[in-house]
């Protein structure tokens, strides 16, 4: 299920303007790759175009290739809302559907995929994409109350519930505990680390602990100043990333001199 993802030369925009320049990487399959920097240096921008959500803004576009087990993700025959299935996404500030009870909630990727499904085969993908997000003993008993009733924790284990349900085979995470209390942070991190068996996980984090503990890799992404474009400046594994990295910007920033 796991996939691996080949970036070469990638350019992004936001209309004229080139938010990412030249970014190549790879990134393995089976292992969270932790993405850091400074605020404004392009890592929700880059993350996006790994699922092809950056195109939903208008103007949006990229240069350059992401190629995923060999398949090229913007080549003109590959449907965008395919590609969003196959990788999913988790947001800053957890985001379910208010109205919907918990169990919805965890169904709607599946549904807007068009899915029939039975009741039986409903229930058993709800209960095994809580028990995957860490989730299902605090909720087995409420499953048809509203999503929003819960905690904010809760919310984001949710969003994770929604996002695994159909069985992605990335997960793309951004700040994924920034709006989350230290024991709720340590929940969704033991699920990450639960996850990495089976997924690709690309998580971008300002909490540089959280780097080091969840990541075998980290990239390092930086800027030159307002108005230019956020690069990469160095990718490895993630204690070289924090005992010894190769440039100095990075050491700048992981020992909290700037950003
Ligand atoms: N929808 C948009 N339209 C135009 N420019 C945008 C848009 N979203 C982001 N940008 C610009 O792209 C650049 C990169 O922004 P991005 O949100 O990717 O940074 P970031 O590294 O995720 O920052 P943060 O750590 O604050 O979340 C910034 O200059 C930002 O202003
Ligand atoms: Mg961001």
């Amino acid at each position: 299920m796991a996939k691996r993802i080949d970036v070469s030369d990638l350019d992004i925009y936001y209309g004229s303007f080139r938010a990412v320049e030249g970014v190549t990487m790879t990134i393995e399959p089976r292992s969270v790759t932790a993405f850091i920097g400074p605020s404004g240096c392009g890592k929700s921008t880059f993350l996006r175009a790994l699922n092809r959500m950056h195109e939903v803004i208008p103007g949006a576009h990229v240069d350059g290739k992401v190629v995923i087990d060999g398949q090229d993700l913007y080549a003109s025959d590959v449907d965008p809302v395919g590609v969003r299935r196959q990788i999913g996404m988790v947001f800053q500030r957890p985001n379910p559907f208010p109205t919907m009870s918990i169990a919805e909630n965890v169904l709607a990727g599946m549904r807007l995929n068009n899915k029939r499904m039975r009741k039986a085969e409903a229930e058993e993908v709800v209960e095994r994409s809580l028990r995957g997000a860490n989730l299902w003993n605090e909720v087995k008993d409420r499953l048809d109350r509203p999503g929003s009733g819960l905690s904010g924790g809760q919310q984001q284990r949710l969003c994770i519930a929604r996002a695994i349900a159909v069985q992605p085979q990335v997960l793309l995470m951004d700040e994924p505990c920034s709006a989350l209390d230290p024991i709720s942070t340590l929940a969704v991190e033991d699920l990450i680390q639960q996850l990495r068996e089976d997924y690709t996980i690309v998580i971008v984090t300002h909490n540089m602990q959280q780097a080091a503990r969840v990541s075998e890799t980290t990239a390092f992404f930086n800027i030159a100043g307002t108005g230019k474009p956020g690069k990469l400046i160095e990718m490895g594994p993630t204690d070289v990333m924090f005992s010894n990295p190769s440039q100095s910007a990075t050491e700048d920033y992981i020992s909290g001199r700037f950003g």
